[in-house]
């Protein structure tokens, strides 16, 4: 420990269970000598939590606490995001970056109720992660201090972890090998690390986890139909759902169909850029039923201005500004466009591809007397002859200059 380090009693801790959190609660005690109370969360990631109790204790820690936050995580978190439509450089539907800011905000919660002074991450020195952690510590509870261990500790391999915690007797099932590092919640997967570092190279079959490659999905298409109420998905083939039931549901659908593989190159709020594989095979479905929708319902002026606020939000969701006064503005902005997207899309999903194949809504803008081409037309066509004139004037003038 560096002398400047802070003086800290006791310390809140996002804990996974994995190798780095299993480390960083021994290695708090050794070097801070403070108490350390282990948080995890179920996120909607697959896994059960319950063996992490008697793990954390075995481990070190003075306490552990779980929650179940996957419905506050679609209310507060994902359905905000879907009405913004928000992806990332155009592509990333922000699982991990959304999931953040519910974590923190759960350990600055925890941490004011044990009378903790600090909250610790296990999130490396290069990524966005510790940024968020951070900077949403710092809206929740300024006074608290926060330790980023594997940013300053000497361990410098996996395989020098691995050594730290066989002579602490940690209990841990870790392996040298470790080819990929994940980090997944109900609204995506994220995949980074080992071979897909180069860039130019296909990720190998491996490092797919749950979505099935195209070739092997069914020959056969499926059709599902998703229903929105102002712009939250709220229905599944007609039937009333509740959305977190709804995002489950339609994860283990596109994975057998080869739906929602997400291959990308982003930036790094950090300045890297970065080679990353996502699944999110809901997420994708949604988003795409959901703009699909939006084109029926939205007014042209709305429709046109909003993608403008849609990739601020997911710029402040990446860079873990989910608590600011900007990205709270555009929700109230998104929650009002939102009030007439209710409806329902055909998605037709095969070998990896989703095809949008029919929208209806009772919000729709569309109108067939104006639309068709045939017997019915409503649309007064004389009248384009005057809209023209004036809408080409600037043309002409500008012409008859030259
Ligand atoms: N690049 C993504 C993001 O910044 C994913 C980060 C994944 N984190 C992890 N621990 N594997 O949101």
């Amino acid at each position: 420990m560096s002398p400047s380090k802070p003086h800290v009693k006791k310390c809140v801790l996002a804990y996974s269970g994995g190798l780095d959190t299993s480390v960083i609660i021994r290695w708090l005690i050794e070097n801070t000598g403070c108490e350390v109370v282990a948080f995890s969360a179920d996120l909607g990631q697959g896994e059960n939590l319950e063996p992490l109790r008697r793990k954390a204790i075995r481990t070190g820690a003075s306490k552990i606490v779980i929650e179940d936050l996957r419905q506050e995580f679609v209310r507060d978190f994902v359905s905000p995001s879907i009405q913004a439509n928000a992806l990332y450089e155009g592509k990333y539907p922000l699982a991990t970056a959304l999931g953040r800011p519910l974590i923190a905000k759960w350990l600055v919660q925890i941490a004011k109720a044990e009378g903790a002074d600090a909250v610790a991450h296990g999130c490396t020195g290069k990524g966005n992660d510790q940024v968020r952690f951070e900077v949403v510590t710092n809206a929740l509870g300024p006074e608290l201090k926060v330790l980023a261990p594997v940013r300053e500790w000497e361990l410098k391999t996996r395989e020098e972890e691995i050594e730290y915690a066989r002579k602490h007797r940690i209990p841990v099932q870790a392996t040298a090998a470790k080819p990929y590092s994940f980090d997944s919640n109900l609204w995506g997967r994220s995949i980074e690390c080992g071979a897909l570092e180069d860039p130019a190279a296909e990720p190998p079959e491996d490092a797919w986890q749950s979505i099935v490659s195209p070739q092997k999905a069914p020959n056969k298409p499926l059709v599902v139909e998703i229903g929105f109420t102002r712009g939250v998905p709220t229905s599944l083939d007609g039937k009333k759902m509740k959305t977190l039931d709804l995002i489950e549901r339609l994860n283990k659908i596109g994975e057998r169909h080869g739906v929602g593989r997400i291959d990308m190159v982003e930036n790094r709020l950090v300045g890297i850029k970065s080679r990353e594989l996502y699944e999110a095979p809901a997420a994708v479905m949604i988003l795409t039923a959901h703009k699909e929708l939006e084109a029926m319902c939205l007014d042209r002026e709305v429709a046109h201005f909003k993608p403008i606020l849609e990739g601020k939000m997911a710029e402040l969701i990446y860079y873990g500004l989910w608590y600011s006064p900007l990205r709270e503005a555009i929700s109230a902005f998104m929650a009002e466009a939102q009030k007439k997207v209710t409806g329902s899309v055909r998605l037709k999903l095969y070998k990896g591809s989703i095809m949008v194949i029919g929208r209806e809504s009772r919000h729709s803008l569309y109108d067939p007397r104006l639309a068709t081409y045939d017997v019915g037309d409503r649309f007064d066509h004389t009248a384009a002859e005057g809209f023209i004139q004036i809408f080409g004037l600037p043309s002409k003038v500008l012409a008859r200059r030259k």
